[in-house]
């Protein structure tokens, strides 16, 4: 069936890559309240919110600390920091990520060490990353990539051989699990994103990095706070990483519905699958794999398509949101030039580069919706063949 063949629904449809209003609107009243206690309170900057949020979440994701910080990437980067990293060390990651994760090793003077991805799961190769490994090494980093995780087994392996730590980025991740184990709690520390266009979005930037070693949860407190143990006194160097009262009270009313708004994308990923099949599409589209074990939990629903970009720019004719993640691999990005790649040495993320096209997911998209979604893809793939 053509997009035309949903009738009317074609002339009027709109489905946005993400509807944020949409998940707003039930809990206005909550947030409004939280809100309107911390403006009351007039605490705006770490405190009480911030310290409940991280009790909170440390209860959701099984760690023992919690630290709330200023965005995803301030948590990598401080971690990087906690864990000493610096001038003459090399960090393991993959080449194909968002930005942050190889720029918070530079950012601390370290070379990031690129790897090719698992053309299945666009998750770091753990054969290539234990390849790489040097007597230099100081983490590696692997990325649950579009919120399934990395095959942490394997690199723990390859981390452990070389005894080096393993910095989770579940920046995409929060609520996936690995052999029924969260995310974020199995290497020495995870990184998370509260960037409203995460599962758990907040009102503006926030992050959180957790950890089961206590000493470095001390570390990492202090570090947030221009490294001082009391104000005025510094005994490191670090920034400032703090969280904002109202990122974190908004953070509290939201934790609660994650489960469901989980559910929700799994239940539109499986309705994917459902729709794709129907269409004949299977053949020409790759669909996300979900790995036994592994619980994805779809912040975003990527595809593979030949000629992605002609479909990309029919989706967004016929006002259907979608977005690449991520265009460039960091081998090929002008400010990694130094690092000395080739074109063509990570193959699977230069495909993965020009061949993937993200999809709405978001628990409130409709089943109308989503059938519209795959009519005008296999429009698409009609005119483009
Ligand atoms: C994999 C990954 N790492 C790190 C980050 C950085 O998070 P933030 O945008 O909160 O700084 C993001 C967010 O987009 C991400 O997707």
């Amino acid at each position: 069936m053509s997009a035309a063949g949903t009738g009317q629904a074609a002339a009027t449809m709109q489905v946005p890559m993400l509807d944020l209003q949409a998940q707003y609107r039930p809990i206005r009243d909550a947030i409004v309240d939280v809100v309107t206690r911390v403006c009351d309170s007039q605490r705006f900057i770490m405190g009480p919110e911030v310290e409940g949020m991280e009790r909170d979440m440390a209860a959701f994701l099984g760690v023992a600390h919690a630290v709330g910080v200023s965005s995803g990437t301030d948590a990598l980067l401080l971690a990087m920091m906690a864990l000493g990293i610096g001038p003459g060390d090399e960090v393991v990651t993959s080449t194909y990520s968002f930005f942050a994760t190889a720029g918070s090793i530079a950012r601390v003077g370290a070379k990031p060490v690129l790897v090719d991805i698992d053309p299945l799961t666009y998750n770091i190769d753990p054969a290539a990353a234990a390849a790489a490994i040097t007597p230099r090494t100081r983490a590696i980093i692997p990325v649950h990539l579009y919120g399934q995780s990395a095959d942490l087994d394997s690199l723990a392996d390859a981390a452990g051989r070389a005894g080096v730590p393993i910095v989770e980025d579940a920046a995409q991740a929060i609520g996936a699990t690995y052999k029924g184990r969260t995310v974020g709690g199995i290497g020495r520390a995870g990184c998370f994103s509260f960037f409203p266009s995460k599962n758990l979005g907040a009102f503006g930037d926030g992050g959180l990095v957790t950890t089961n070693d206590g000493a470095l949860a001390a570390e990492l407190r202090r570090m947030r706070v221009h490294g001082a143990d009391r104000q005025y006194y510094h005994q490191v160097i670090g920034g400032n990483f703090r969280l904002d009262a109202l990122q974190a009270a908004v953070l509290r009313v939201k934790l609660p519905y994650l489960p469901g708004w989980t559910e929700g994308r799994r239940r539109n990923a499986a309705r994917y699958a459902e729709l794709f099949a129907e269409y004949g599409l299977t053949g020409r589209v790759t669909l996300p794999t979900e790995v036994p074990g592994c619980y994805h939990i779809y912040n975003q629903y990527v595809v593979r398509l030949p000629n992605r970009d002609a479909v990309k720019a029919h989706l967004e004719s016929r006002h259907v949101g979608c977005a690449i993640y991520y265009p460039v691999p960091f081998h090929e990005q002008a400010c990694f030039a130094y690092l000395g790649h080739r074109p063509g040495e990570f193959p699977h993320a230069e495909r993965a580069a020009r061949e993937t096209l993200a999809l709405p997911v978001y628990g409130e998209l409709t089943a109308e919706q989503q059938r519209y979604v795959v009519a005008v893809i296999a429009e698409a793939l009609e005119q483009t063949v």
